[in-house]
């Protein structure tokens, strides 16, 4: 299996100082930055574009960013996203009309590419493009904001799509997004993800480095 990787959600961050917030937690241990792009149209939220990603690059943060694009259509930010320094990029099928499209245009930007799937999206989606893919992004909660309750049927998804990578004998990350936290993160690694993204359960706490060595230490019991 691949490393345990913690993606702090920079959503539930303090935006006015945000630079240094995301210095906090990558010095606390986490090893990416998960940065969720939303549009108030896919989602019925709006949080923050391309140009926030630059400044994180130029304010020295050179850690994998990871985008999460709950926008749509996906193709015009994708190419926004590759240019300001995004890691990996990752879309909602349902957002894009063309999805093989979508996922050579990430590949060809090189990024790594994933596909997020919704609580009710099949993972039948996978079947056809799983060989493109670096990465699958497992939603637990409904898109569009933080700190909502993990939905306990996610755990058997990850599982599902743990079955289907191997099966297609692709070692791809397994990660999932929305209600992580240090009481519920060791049942996810054990249904099969390696990549958790987590908001509230990290920002939103008193002691932001003790609950990033709390989610560790379970990840590495
Ligand atoms: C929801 C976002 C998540 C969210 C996770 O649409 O994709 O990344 O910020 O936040 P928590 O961990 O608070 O559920
Ligand atoms: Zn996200």
């Amino acid at each position: 299996y691949n490393k345990p990787i913690i993606a702090p959600s920079i959503l539930s961050a303090d935006f006015a100082k945000l630079g240094d917030e995301v210095n906090e937690v990558l010095a606390g241990g986490c090893q990416w930055v998960h940065f969720d792009v939303m549009d108030n149209h896919y989602v019925p939220n709006l949080t923050f574009g391309s140009m926030i990603c630059s400044a994180l690059r130029e304010h020295g943060i050179t850690a994998p960013i990871d985008v999460h694009l709950m926008v749509e259509p996906v193709d015009t930010m994708i190419e926004q996203f590759a240019k300001a320094g995004a890691t990996s990029i990752s879309f909602h099928p349902e957002a894009s009309k063309h999805i093989h499209r979508s996922i050579s245009l990430v590949k060809q930007l090189g990024c790594q590419v994933g596909l997020v799937l919704n609580p009710a999206t099949p993972i039948t989606v996978l079947e056809e493009c799983i060989e493109e893919l670096d990465m699958v992004l497992i939603m637990s909660v409904n898109p569009g904001f933080g700190g909502q309750s993990f939905i306990p049927s996610s755990l058997d998804k990850i599982k599902r799509v743990r079955a289907l990578a191997l099966k297609h004998d692709k070692n791809i990350r397994i990660s999932v997004d929305g209600g992580v936290n240090q009481n519920n993160i060791k049942q996810i690694q054990q249904a099969g993800a390696d990549t958790f993204v987590m908001g509230s359960a990290i920002f939103n706490q008193e002691n932001r480095k003790q609950a990033i060595e709390q989610a560790f230490l379970q990840l590495n019991d």
